[in-house]
């Protein structure tokens, strides 16, 4: 059975490679799909097989998944050009007779305004199109994605939100890795996962890990949509990730990103990590 992990480079590709030989896959059945294959010699050097393989080039997709049985299509980085990227890996795998796919898409619903969604909404789409059998995992926010905000919020005393009192199921990046890597040894499909972390924090909840974890004060700054982008304007950011900051917050507020699924856990069966695990392992 040949496991394929496409973004192997990456944070999350890299740790489901590790979990898959964790869990006892041998490293010859397990393929990294990689656009530079120099950056992931250390997993080459453990004996597990790296292939050329870049969303937006067509010729290297076929050959990338030559004998591939399962496929984790871990989601790209490029916003905006990802559908056609996505559909492009999907259609080589259909092409290729790769009999399962394992996708990492993000929570959703109808109504969504997380501005990830829908991209993610249209891979699922052309998974479901396509007639390839698989499982898609609605992975919630890292816990990593905290540790970006933390020294700031440390500078400024304060986390500037418009998220209100919204909650946040966030997960470790390690944690929905293993999961990945469970999914993808395995042999279900036709499952549509929603995983978050067992706690759905509250950004109060979030200033509380900063404080300790920086050993001051940091308080908590409820503002509008609105007014949170012209703050962050005055800042000099530009209007995409000004736009993406303020969207992500009105996620939160309307509870998207708050998962009650206990999906995470059962699969890893165990509880998941907290975030100030992370936070203080970052900081
Ligand atoms: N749930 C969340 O909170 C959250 C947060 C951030 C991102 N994400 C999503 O989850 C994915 C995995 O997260 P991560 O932390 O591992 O992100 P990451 O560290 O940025 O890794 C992204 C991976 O995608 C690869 N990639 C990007 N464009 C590609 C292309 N055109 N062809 C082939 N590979 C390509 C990158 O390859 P290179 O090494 O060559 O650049 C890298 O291996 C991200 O790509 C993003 O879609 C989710």
């Amino acid at each position: 059975m040949t496991l394929a992990v496409s973004g192997a480079s990456g944070h999350l590709g890299r740790l489901v490679v590790t979990h898959l030989l964790a869990l006892g896959v041998a490293p010859g059945d397990i393929v990294a799909l990689v656009r530079r294959p120099d950056a992931v010699a250390d997993l080459a050097s453990r004996g597990v097989a790296v292939r050329a393989f870049d969303y937006d080039r067509p010729e290297t997709l076929a050959a990338g998944l030559e004998g591939v049985d399962s496929l984790l299509l871990v989601s790209g980085t490029a916003f905006g050009s990802r559908e056609a990227q996505h559909r492009a890996v999907i259609e080589a795998a259909k092409a290729a007779g790769v009999d399962r796919i394992v996708y990492t898409s993000a929570p959703m619903s109808e109504s969504s305004v997380n501005p990830v969604v829908p991209e993610h909404r249209a891979t699922e789409q052309a998974l479901a199109e396509s007639g390839v059998p698989h499982v898609v995992l609605r992975n919630g926010w890292y816990h990593e994605n905290y540790l970006r905000d933390l020294a700031s919020a440390g500078q400024a005393g304060e986390i500037l939100t418009a998220a209100g009192d919204g909650r946040v199921s966030s997960a470790s990046r390690n944690d929905l890795a293993e999961a990945a890597a469970r999914v993808l040894a395995g042999d279900e499909v036709g499952r549509t996962y929603t995983l978050g972390g067992d706690v759905a924090w509250s950004v109060d909840d979030l200033a509380a890990d900063y404080s300790a974890v920086l050993g001051r004060p940091v308080a908590v700054r409820r503002v509008s949509g609105e007014e949170k982008a012209a703050i962050l304007a005055s800042f000099g950011l530009d209007e995409g990730t000004i736009g993406f900051a303020v969207g992500v917050d009105a996620a939160i507020a309307a509870g998207e990103l708050a998962i009650d699924t206990g999906d995470l856990s059962r699969i890893l069966g165990r509880p998941t990590a907290p975030i100030i695990d992370t936070l203080r392992a970052g900081a």
